[in-house]
Protein backbone atom coordinates (compact mmCIF):
# COMPACT_ATOMS: atom_id res chain seq x y z
CA UNK A 1 0.00 0.00 0.00
CA UNK A 2 1.58 3.36 -1.15
CA UNK A 3 1.01 6.84 1.00
CA UNK A 4 1.30 9.82 -0.95
CA UNK A 5 1.86 13.33 0.82
CA UNK A 6 3.07 16.51 0.61
CA UNK A 7 7.11 15.93 0.45
CA UNK A 8 7.52 19.00 2.52
CA UNK A 9 8.68 17.13 6.24
CA UNK A 10 11.30 14.99 4.36
CA UNK A 11 14.77 14.78 4.59
CA UNK A 12 17.09 16.49 1.76
CA UNK A 13 19.37 13.96 2.46
CA UNK A 14 16.37 10.67 2.24
CA UNK A 15 15.25 12.86 -1.24
CA UNK A 16 19.06 13.26 -2.45
CA UNK A 17 19.23 9.19 -1.86
CA UNK A 18 16.52 8.72 -3.84
CA UNK A 19 17.35 10.70 -6.36
CA UNK A 20 20.50 9.43 -6.99
CA UNK A 21 18.91 5.44 -7.04
CA UNK A 22 17.19 6.62 -9.51
CA UNK A 23 19.11 8.47 -11.72
CA UNK A 24 22.54 8.45 -10.59
CA UNK A 25 24.94 10.86 -9.41
CA UNK A 26 25.79 12.33 -11.81
CA UNK A 27 22.23 13.67 -12.80
CA UNK A 28 23.34 17.41 -11.83
CA UNK A 29 24.63 18.00 -15.33
CA UNK A 30 20.77 17.56 -17.03
CA UNK A 31 19.09 20.16 -19.14
CA UNK A 32 16.45 20.13 -16.66
CA UNK A 33 18.48 21.26 -13.23
CA UNK A 34 19.97 24.29 -15.25
CA UNK A 35 16.23 25.29 -16.25
CA UNK A 36 15.35 25.65 -12.73
CA UNK A 37 18.81 26.42 -11.40
CA UNK A 38 18.68 28.91 -8.20
CA UNK A 39 14.73 28.12 -7.65
CA UNK A 40 13.27 26.48 -4.37
CA UNK A 41 10.75 23.53 -5.21
CA UNK A 42 7.17 24.92 -4.86
CA UNK A 43 5.51 23.15 -1.44
CA UNK A 44 2.47 22.86 -2.78
CA UNK A 45 3.54 21.23 -5.82
CA UNK A 46 5.94 18.48 -4.78
CA UNK A 47 4.83 15.26 -2.86
CA UNK A 48 6.63 12.12 -1.17
CA UNK A 49 5.69 8.01 -1.88
CA UNK A 50 5.45 5.77 1.56
CA UNK A 51 5.62 2.13 0.97
CA UNK A 52 3.92 -0.03 3.91
CA UNK A 53 7.05 0.15 6.33
CA UNK A 54 7.22 4.02 5.90
CA UNK A 55 10.17 4.07 3.67
CA UNK A 56 10.54 6.61 1.06
CA UNK A 57 9.95 5.09 -2.25
CA UNK A 58 9.24 7.92 -4.50
CA UNK A 59 8.99 11.60 -5.38
CA UNK A 60 8.01 14.23 -7.33
CA UNK A 61 9.25 18.31 -7.09
CA UNK A 62 8.24 20.82 -9.15
CA UNK A 63 9.72 24.75 -9.47
CA UNK A 64 9.01 28.12 -10.48
CA UNK A 65 10.14 28.94 -14.12
CA UNK A 66 9.56 31.10 -16.59
CA UNK A 67 9.27 31.19 -20.40
CA UNK A 68 11.74 34.24 -21.33
CA UNK A 69 9.92 35.56 -24.55
CA UNK A 70 12.21 37.97 -27.22
CA UNK A 71 9.77 41.36 -26.13
CA UNK A 72 11.68 40.86 -22.33
CA UNK A 73 8.80 39.43 -20.59
CA UNK A 74 8.45 36.07 -19.01
CA UNK A 75 5.27 33.32 -18.85
CA UNK A 76 5.23 31.68 -15.56
CA UNK A 77 5.42 27.80 -15.13
CA UNK A 78 6.02 25.17 -13.05
CA UNK A 79 8.09 22.57 -14.29
CA UNK A 80 7.18 19.35 -12.91
CA UNK A 81 10.29 16.42 -12.43
CA UNK A 82 12.17 14.79 -11.37
CA UNK A 83 9.32 12.15 -10.52
CA UNK A 84 11.49 9.48 -9.42
CA UNK A 85 10.40 6.24 -7.98
CA UNK A 86 13.01 3.27 -6.05
CA UNK A 87 14.49 0.85 -9.10
CA UNK A 88 12.92 -1.93 -7.12
CA UNK A 89 9.50 -0.48 -6.55
CA UNK A 90 9.23 0.71 -10.82
CA UNK A 91 6.06 0.09 -12.56
CA UNK A 92 3.97 -0.64 -9.72
CA UNK A 93 1.85 2.49 -9.73
CA UNK A 94 3.76 4.86 -7.98
CA UNK A 95 4.91 6.85 -10.38
CA UNK A 96 1.41 7.12 -11.71
CA UNK A 97 0.47 7.91 -8.14
CA UNK A 98 2.14 10.59 -7.95
CA UNK A 99 0.92 12.47 -10.95
CA UNK A 100 -1.87 11.66 -10.29
CA UNK A 101 -1.57 13.74 -6.89
CA UNK A 102 -0.12 16.48 -8.75
CA UNK A 103 -2.92 16.90 -11.84
CA UNK A 104 -5.21 16.61 -9.33
CA UNK A 105 -3.95 19.08 -7.65
CA UNK A 106 -3.06 21.85 -10.13
CA UNK A 107 -6.82 21.58 -11.87
CA UNK A 108 -8.05 21.85 -8.45
CA UNK A 109 -7.06 26.07 -8.40
CA UNK A 110 -5.59 26.29 -12.12
CA UNK A 111 -2.50 28.28 -12.00
CA UNK A 112 0.34 28.29 -14.24
CA UNK A 113 0.83 25.71 -16.96
CA UNK A 114 2.76 22.82 -16.34
CA UNK A 115 6.28 22.03 -18.43
CA UNK A 116 8.71 18.82 -17.97
CA UNK A 117 10.79 16.70 -19.78
CA UNK A 118 9.70 13.08 -19.72
CA UNK A 119 8.51 10.50 -21.95
CA UNK A 120 5.11 11.84 -24.36
CA UNK A 121 3.72 8.23 -23.83
CA UNK A 122 3.70 8.20 -20.17
CA UNK A 123 3.02 12.06 -19.91
CA UNK A 124 0.71 12.04 -22.64
CA UNK A 125 -1.21 8.91 -22.06
CA UNK A 126 -2.11 9.55 -18.27
CA UNK A 127 -2.30 13.11 -17.77
CA UNK A 128 -2.49 14.87 -21.26
CA UNK A 129 1.19 16.33 -22.20
CA UNK A 130 2.22 17.37 -25.22
CA UNK A 131 5.38 18.85 -27.21
CA UNK A 132 2.57 20.58 -29.22
CA UNK A 133 3.60 23.83 -27.87
CA UNK A 134 7.34 23.80 -27.33
CA UNK A 135 8.91 23.19 -31.16
CA UNK A 136 10.21 26.80 -31.03
CA UNK A 137 11.53 27.16 -27.71
CA UNK A 138 15.12 26.92 -26.59
CA UNK A 139 16.31 25.53 -23.32
CA UNK A 140 20.17 25.99 -21.48
CA UNK A 141 21.12 22.43 -22.60
CA UNK A 142 20.39 19.21 -24.83
CA UNK A 143 16.82 18.07 -24.83
CA UNK A 144 15.20 15.68 -27.28
CA UNK A 145 11.83 17.74 -28.48
CA UNK A 146 9.83 15.51 -28.48
CA UNK A 147 10.16 14.95 -24.50
CA UNK A 148 9.85 18.85 -24.16
CA UNK A 149 6.04 18.32 -22.97
CA UNK A 150 3.45 21.27 -22.14
CA UNK A 151 0.01 20.96 -20.14
CA UNK A 152 -1.84 23.77 -20.01
CA UNK A 153 -5.70 24.73 -19.26
CA UNK A 154 -8.09 25.12 -22.15
CA UNK A 155 -7.73 28.60 -24.19
CA UNK A 156 -3.96 29.30 -22.58
CA UNK A 157 -2.25 29.68 -25.66
CA UNK A 158 1.95 29.85 -24.86
CA UNK A 159 4.37 31.42 -26.75
CA UNK A 160 6.02 30.25 -29.85
CA UNK A 161 9.09 31.38 -28.92
CA UNK A 162 11.48 31.34 -25.91
CA UNK A 163 14.26 30.82 -23.36
CA UNK A 164 13.30 28.16 -20.82
CA UNK A 165 15.18 28.81 -17.44
CA UNK A 166 14.98 30.32 -14.09
CA UNK A 167 11.61 32.46 -13.06
CA UNK A 168 12.74 36.23 -12.02
CA UNK A 169 9.14 37.24 -11.00
CA UNK A 170 10.41 40.64 -12.24
CA UNK A 171 8.75 41.08 -15.45
CA UNK A 172 6.22 38.25 -15.09
CA UNK A 173 3.18 38.38 -17.48
CA UNK A 174 0.84 36.14 -18.77
CA UNK A 175 0.85 34.78 -22.16
C1 LIG B 1 9.43 6.95 -14.86
C2 LIG B 1 8.95 6.56 -13.47
C3 LIG B 1 8.79 7.81 -12.60
C4 LIG B 1 7.60 5.85 -13.60
O1 LIG B 1 7.13 5.47 -12.33
P1 LIG B 1 6.71 3.95 -12.07
O2 LIG B 1 6.15 3.87 -10.70
O3 LIG B 1 7.88 3.08 -12.37
O4 LIG B 1 5.62 3.71 -13.20
P2 LIG B 1 4.08 3.29 -13.03
O5 LIG B 1 4.02 1.97 -12.37
O6 LIG B 1 3.36 4.41 -12.38
O7 LIG B 1 3.66 3.15 -14.54
C5 LIG B 1 2.30 3.18 -14.90
C6 LIG B 1 2.22 2.76 -16.33
O8 LIG B 1 3.09 3.52 -17.15
C7 LIG B 1 4.00 2.67 -17.83
N1 LIG B 1 5.31 3.34 -17.84
C8 LIG B 1 6.14 3.54 -16.80
N2 LIG B 1 7.24 4.23 -17.19
C9 LIG B 1 7.07 4.47 -18.51
C10 LIG B 1 7.85 5.13 -19.48
N3 LIG B 1 9.05 5.72 -19.19
N4 LIG B 1 7.37 5.20 -20.75
C11 LIG B 1 6.19 4.64 -21.06
N5 LIG B 1 5.39 4.00 -20.19
C12 LIG B 1 5.84 3.92 -18.91
C13 LIG B 1 4.01 1.40 -17.04
O9 LIG B 1 4.34 0.29 -17.86
C14 LIG B 1 2.59 1.32 -16.59
O10 LIG B 1 1.75 0.91 -17.63
P3 LIG B 1 0.53 -0.09 -17.37
O11 LIG B 1 -0.31 0.56 -16.32
O12 LIG B 1 -0.10 -0.23 -18.70
O13 LIG B 1 1.20 -1.35 -16.88
C15 LIG B 1 9.95 5.59 -12.76
O14 LIG B 1 10.03 4.42 -13.52
C16 LIG B 1 11.35 6.15 -12.55
O15 LIG B 1 11.63 6.71 -11.49
N6 LIG B 1 12.26 6.00 -13.54
C17 LIG B 1 13.62 6.49 -13.43
C18 LIG B 1 13.66 7.98 -13.36
C19 LIG B 1 12.98 8.63 -14.54
O16 LIG B 1 13.29 8.33 -15.70
N7 LIG B 1 12.05 9.56 -14.27
C20 LIG B 1 11.27 10.26 -15.31
C21 LIG B 1 11.89 11.53 -15.78
S1 LIG B 1 11.48 12.92 -14.75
Amino acid sequence: MTRITDLAGTSDAAITGLLDAAFGPNRHGRTAYRIRLGMAWLTDLSFAAFDADGQLAGTLQSWPVALHTPDGRETPLVMVGPVAVMPDLQRHGIGRALMDRLIETADMVPGDPLVMIGDPDYYGRFWGFTAEATGGWDVPGPVERHRLLTRQAAGIVLPEHGLLGPRTGAVAARA
